[in-house]
């Protein structure tokens, strides 16, 4: 008998091979599991075998059934799983996963166009604190106490003479305190000012800072790298206006309008049909800021220029609330 188990065991595991479908396995239990199926004939036969031989041939038969059992219960789970396997396969209706990939902010997009622009043309990047003294911001960069050009920029205090920036011009000084001409460095970075929140100024915002300080640097220079600084942000068909204008720290000073690259200068919403936009304040380094950092004004001069990169932003995506940059609306920063 026992080999007749052993037999059986041998064609159970071959059969179990080519069921391939719930019906086939159902024919599978019947024909070995079921209640007049193989395995239990032979338990029908077992109570006629000799009482000695009773315990091993007892034992392989409940290995058989037991075994058989496993094997069943195997395949049952194999072709469940590959049911649902096949289900998944076939629903072609599903539609993609959309993998949102992060991307950089629109302004430090700006930050990194203008960056790349200026460091192509030989400017170094510099940086300072956003929480300054009194000196830095003001003082050094000839705005002396009770000076009305102080009222120009709201300034939020931490404790007196120290202030959060109001500009990105302090790093002027700052550069040029730690080192000899020649400098040449663009400092871009965050300012705040104490100013009324509304759509066209934010209590934050960014700057991009510019200082060319050598023998002989000239206002034709500061024009000549200007302009290859907006054909490159803005496209090769502006033009520049320089318009007088006064800075405490640069003497001349101007402000410098670029040709409404979305309209060609012929007017428009953008340019309040005026044909200009205004980008930046710019000048000579004034004499008093060379002495206030220790420089031979008689052998050097220099050039400056201070942009909002916001601004620029605003202008260059025609975006009309500066606040939009600062409320992380999903909706406004997915388009860029
Ligand atoms: N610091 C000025 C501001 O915040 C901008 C500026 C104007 C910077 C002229 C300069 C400059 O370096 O030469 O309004």
């Amino acid at each position: 008998m026992i080999e007749q188990i052993e037999e059986v065991k041998r064609k159970l595991l071959e059969e179990i091979e080519s069921v391939k479908d719930e019906k086939q396995l159902e024919e599978f239990r019947i024909k070995y599991l079921g209640r007049r199926g193989i395995i239990q004939t032979f338990f029908d036969q077992f109570k006629e075998i000799p009482r000695l031989e009773k315990p091993t041939v007892g034992k392989f038969l409940n290995d058989l059934k037991k075994f058989a059992q496993a094997i069943f219960e195997d395949k049952k789970r194999e072709i469940e799983s590959s049911k649902r396997k096949v289900k998944r396969l076939i629903d072609l209706t599903i539609p993609g996963r959309f993998k949102y990939t992060g991307r950089k902010h629109p302004l430090t997009q700006t930050l990194e166009e203008i960056e790349k622009i200026f460091v192509g043309m030989g400017f170094e990047v510099a940086s300072g604190p956003e929480i300054e003294d009194d000196y830095h911001n003001f003082e050094a960069l000839n705005i002396p106490p009770e000076h009305p050009a102080r009222d120009m920029q709201d300034t939020f205090f931490i404790k007196e003479n120290i202030i959060l920036r109001t500009h990105t011009s302090p790093v002027q000084i700052r550069v040029m305190e730690s080192k000899q001409p020649p400098v040449r460095i663009i400092a871009p970075g965050r300012v705040y000012r104490n100013e009324a929140i509304s759509a066209r100024s934010y209590c934050l915002f960014h700057q991009v800072e510019g200082l060319y300080v050598d023998e002989g640097v000239s206002f034709a220079e500061l024009k000549g790298t200007l302009l290859s600084f907006a054909k490159q942000m803005f496209g090769s068909d502006v033009k520049l206006r320089f318009r007088p204008s006064f800075f405490p720290f640069t003497e001349p000073s101007a402000e410098v309008d670029v040709s409404c690259f979305i309209c060609g200068g012929k007017g428009c919403r953008v340019c309040k049909y005026g044909g200009w936009l205004e980008i930046l304040g710019c000048g000579m380094v004034d004499p008093n800021v060379f002495r206030f950092v220790g420089y031979d004004s008689e052998k050097y001069t220099g050039y400056a220029f201070g942009m909002g990169v916001e601004r620029i932003a605003m202008l260059k995506y025609g975006i009309d609330d500066i606040r939009l940059f600062y409320e992380n609306d999903f909706r406004f920063l997915d388009q860029f």
